[in-house]
C-alpha cells in the first residue's frame, strides 16, 4: 500500500465517509450546459468599498438587497449554475423574510460558500500575503453543509513585483489550498481551488505566464501529496495577462494562446473544469478573452474552460442599480446580459455585436 492509500484510510476525521461520486457529480453539474459560476462572495469590507465609490450606503440591508437583486434575476439559471456566497449572505433572509439560500435553490442554482478568511500579511515576507482560515474549518464546513452549501471556495493570491513572489509565499499558499481542499472533500463539499496572480504591476505577459505556471504546478503537487481527488474539484485561476501598466498589451488571441499554454503545462487532465476569475478586467474584455480560448482551442483541451467571475458580471449592473429600487429591473437586465455573453464565450460564440442590446439601458454613473 503506498503512502497516499495509507493516508486515505484515515480521511474520516469528521465521521463522514468521503463520497467520491458526489464530489464528481457536483463538479459536473456546475460545468454542465455551458453555464458558469457567479461569485458574490465579497467580504463586507470589499463590498462596502465598491458601494462607497458609487454612493450606496455600506449597510447590512444594502448588501442584502444587492445580493437578493442578483439572485432573483429572471432566468439567471439559464447561464449560471452556481453562486458563491459570503458568510453573511448564506445566513441571511431576504426582504420578505425568506431565507436567501431557499431563493437560490428555488431558482435552480447550486449554492456555494467562500470559506477562507482573507489574505493576511505573511510573517517575515512583508510584501506578500498568505490566505488564512484553516482553524476550525472542519466544523465550519459541516455547518455550511447543513445550511445547504454544496461547494466551497478558497482564494490564494500572489503579487508580482521586484523580488516577489518568493518561493516561500508560493509554497505556503499552495499548502494551505491543499489542506482546505482535503477538508472539503472529507466533508463531501466540492472545493474550488482559486489561485490568483494579480494583474497589478508593469510585468509582461511572459512573466505572468512563468509565475502562474510555477504557482499552479506547486498547487497540484500539494494536492497530490495531500491525496485530494482531482476529478472532484474545479480550478479557478487567473487568465495569463500582461500587468495593468505594462506598455505592451497583447491581443485576445495572444492572451488565449498564453493562457492555454500555461494551463496545459501545469493542470492535470483529470481536473474536470477550469473556471476563470476576472481579476479586474472589464466585463467585455473578460468575455472576449474567454471566447478566444474556446473558439480556438476548445476541441483540443481535456478540461472545460468556463467563468467564475465577480466584477466582470456584477460591476455594470451595480453601476446601474446605485442602491435605488427603481433601477432594479435595469440592473437585473444588465447582469443577465453579462452572464449570457459569458455563456456564449464558453461556446466560442461571443461577438461584440451581442453588446448592442445593452445600449438601451440607462447610462451607468461613472465609477
Ligand atoms: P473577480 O472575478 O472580480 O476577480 O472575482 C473573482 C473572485 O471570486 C475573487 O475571489
Amino acid at each position: 500500500m503506498n503512502m497516499v492509500k495509507i493516508c486515505r484510510k484515515f480521511l474520516t476525521g469528521n465521521g463522514n465517509h468521503m463520497n467520491k461520486q458526489l464530489l464528481i457529480d457536483t463538479a459536473k453539474e456546475l460545468l454542465a450546459d455551458d453555464k458558469g459560476l457567479l461569485a458574490i462572495d465579497e467580504s463586507n469590507n470589499t463590498c462596502n468599498k465598491r458601494f462607497e465609490i458609487i454612493g450606496i450606503p455600506q449597510t447590512v440591508e444594502a448588501r442584502r438587497d444587492w445580493r437578493e437583486l442578483i439572485i432573483t434575476t429572471p432566468d439567471l439559471n439559464e447561464c449560471i449554475s452556481g453562486l458563491i456566497l459570503y458568510d453573511e449572505t448564506i445566513r441571511q433572509n431576504g426582504r420578505k423574510g425568506l431565507p436567501i439560500i431557499k431563493t437560490i435553490l428555488d431558482a435552480g442554482i447550486i449554492p456555494g460558500i467562500k470559506v477562507d478568511i482573507g489574505a493576511k500579511s505573511m510573517a517575515l515576507f512583508p510584501k506578500e500575503k498568505i490566505t488564512e482560515g484553516l482553524d476550525g474549518l472542519r466544523e465550519r464546513l459541516n455547518e455550511y453543509q447543513n445550511i445547504g452549501a454544496r461547494f466551497a471556495k478558497w482564494r490564494a493570491m500572489i503579487r508580482v513585483g521586484s523580488g516577489s513572489p518568493s518561493q516561500a509565499c508560493i509554497e505556503a499558499n499552495a499548502h494551505a489550498l491543499a489542506r482546505y481542499a482535503a477538508l472539503c472533500q472529507e466533508a463531501n463539499i466540492m472545493p474550488i481551488v482559486e489561485a490568483e496572480v494579480l494583474m497589478n504591476g508593469d510585468h509582461d505577459l511572459e512573466r505572468c505566464l512563468e509565475i502562474t505556471k510555477e504557482f499552479l504546478r506547486t498547487i497540484f503537487n500539494q494536492l497530490y501529496r495531500q491525496a485530494v481527488m482531482l476529478e472532484g474539484l474545479i480550478l479557478k485561476p487567473n487568465m495569463v495577462l500582461p500587468g495593468l501598466t505594462c506598455k505592451k498589451q497583447e491581443t485576445e488571441a495572444e492572451v488565449a494562446y498564453a493562457t492555454v499554454k500555461c494551463l496545459l503545462q501545469s493542470v492535470p487532465a483529470a481536473v474536470p473544469g477550469i473556471a476563470f476569475l476576472s481579476g479586474g478586467q472589464s466585463g467585455k474584455m473578460a468575455s472576449a478573452r474567454l471566447n478566444a480560448m474556446n473558439l480556438i482551442y476548445k476541441t483540443k483541451l481535456p478540461w472545460a474552460l468556463t467563468f467564475s467571475f465577480a466584477r466582470a458580471i456584477q460591476q455594470p449592473a451595480l453601476k446601474i442599480w446605485c442602491g435605488e429600487d427603481s433601477n432594479s429591473d435595469a440592473a437585473q437586465k444588465a447582469l443577465y446580459h453579462r452572464a449570457k455573453c459569458n455563456q456564449a464565450a464558453r461556446l466560442g460564440q461571443y461577438d461584440t455585436g451581442m453588446e448592442s442590446p445593452i445600449l438601451n439601458l440607462p447610462e451607468p454613473v461613472p465609477i
